[in-house]
């Protein structure tokens, strides 16, 4: 998959929540971290919390300062595609 960007949606995001299989989105990039587990600072159980969904927010709560977008740029799949509801 060099050089190749695959939209996720969140319903796709969601099935990879297994420390054997776990993506991540920040900022509307979605990162596959399972690799990255074993060295993350702060542990398994911590990166755990946000895998298979948007953590943005519990990343910023943490440590908004951390460079992950250089840290994770091997593990980059793509954009987080987000769904335009029509209906109310
Ligand atoms: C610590 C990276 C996601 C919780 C750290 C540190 C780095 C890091 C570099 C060390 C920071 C320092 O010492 O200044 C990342 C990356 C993430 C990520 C690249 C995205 C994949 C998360 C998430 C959580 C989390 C989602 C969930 C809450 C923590 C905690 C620490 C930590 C609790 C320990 C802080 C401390 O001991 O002072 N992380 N992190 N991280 N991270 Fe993450």
């Amino acid at each position: 998959t060099h050089g190749r960007v695959t939209p996720v949606s969140s319903k796709e995001l969601a099935r990879h929540n297994t420390r054997e299989d776990a993506w991540m989105a920040i900022r509307g990039k979605v990162y596959n971290v399972t690799r990255y587990m074993d060295f993350h600072p702060g542990g398994v159980d911590e990166l755990m919390r946000g895998v298979g969904r948007d953590a943005t927010k519990l990343f910023d709560e943490v440590h908004a300062w951390v460079n992950y977008q250089q840290l994770l740029i091997k593990c980059f799949i793509g954009p987080l595609r987000t769904v335009v509801k029509m209906d109310s």
